[in-house]
């Protein structure tokens, strides 16, 4: 259903209605889902929205390692309460994308089956508890980075599902910030943990903004359309800016020798990414990409009698219902 409606809508593209279209956005009115849109914009949300759930549902993975081994009972339920929250995010995105006409087991498939994409961040292993702290400090920390400007996307659902979000992902960072804190005010031992998770997850992520602006395939339309509101390079100056004071806090060093203050510019200085590594991982090469895609396929196996219990029990409840009639 998904790539005929798709191909259906190749030709709707006619010129008045794309000037009306453009006109509402320049105007920062809403678009909903019963509204003409482009079909490009239908395209590149479905992409974006469900990579984002994806995304949220792919990454309570690395997290929910920790569950069981986490140090004590409150930050257990800590992170416990995180992890559902992901789960809660992965469903408002899901309904969001659910209003462009592509169901949410559509999207399920094309995630199982390699043609949808999530954060590649989620391919990198969380080996010990100071990974916990640094993937809510700077995971969660350029997530929001993302995800603050999309409130205001054009995109009414998917704009009231991110007010949502944000709410919860600030306190993600400030667990996460919060674990990290008493790992580097600890034993030299746990500092040395500390110092080990940001050195580990500083680059990745770095590329949690995507590639630079003048790599980047989708940028100039997308931002037309206000699906995107910052370049990626705008977001990742604005991560490195906000996080190189909170790492000095700490006392632990960002990972970076080219790393300084410049006064001329008000921002920081620092060192792109191995871009090459970003692509390897997105190809499927990442250290946990078979990890991540087997766990996940593996839940989607293990559901399936729920799925077929609910189905037929809808199914008896309707034909009771219809020989009441
Ligand atoms: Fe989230
Ligand atoms: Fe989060």
């Amino acid at each position: 259903m998904y790539a005929q409606m798709v191909k259906s809508e190749a030709t709707n593209d006619d010129p008045e209605k794309l000037a009306e279209f453009q006109a509402k956005i320049d105007a920062d009115i809403k678009i909903e889902p019963k509204d003409w849109m482009p079909q490009g914009y239908r395209k590149t949300l479905i992409r974006q929205i469900g990579q984002h759930a994806h995304s949220e549902i792919v990454g309570q993975l690395p997290e929910g390692n920790w569950i069981t081994r986490a140090p004590t009972l409150e930050r257990k339920a800590i992170l416990l309460a995180k992890v559902q929250d992901e789960a809660g995010h992965g469903l408002y995105l899901y309904g969001a994308a659910e209003t462009l006409g592509v169901s949410r087991d559509e999207l399920t498939e094309m995630l199982l089956d390699g043609r949808m994409k999530y954060s590649s961040i989620f391919n990198y292993p969380t080996l010990n508890w100071a990974d916990i702290g640094a993937v809510g400090w700077l995971v969660d920390g350029a997530a929001i980075m993302n995800q603050v400007p999309l409130q205001r996307t054009s995109y009414g659902p998917y704009s009231r599902a991110m007010i949502r979000i944000c709410k919860e992902e600030s306190f993600h960072q400030r667990q996460g910030y919060d674990a990290i804190r008493k790992m580097a005010e600890g034993t030299p031992e746990q500092k040395k943990m500390a110092q080990d998770a940001l050195n580990r997850f500083w680059y990745p992520s770095l590329m949690m903004f995507g590639p630079s602006d003048k790599d980047s395939v989708h940028s100039a339309q997308s931002m037309a359309w206000k699906i995107k509101i910052n370049t990626n390079d705008e977001l990742r100056q604005k991560f490195v800016d906000q996080t190189v004071p909170q790492a000095e806090y700490l006392g632990l060093t960002v990972p970076d020798p080219d790393l300084k203050w410049n006064e001329e510019r008000g921002h920081y200085d620092f060192s792109e990414p191995d871009w090459s590594e970003f692509f390897d991982v997105i190809k499927g090469n990442g250290p946990c990409n078979t990890d991540r895609l087997t766990a996940r396929n593996k839940a989607w196996d293990d559901g399936q009698w729920v799925r077929d219990g609910l189905l037929a029990h809808a199914k008896k409840k309707r034909a009771r219902h219809l020989a009441a009639e």
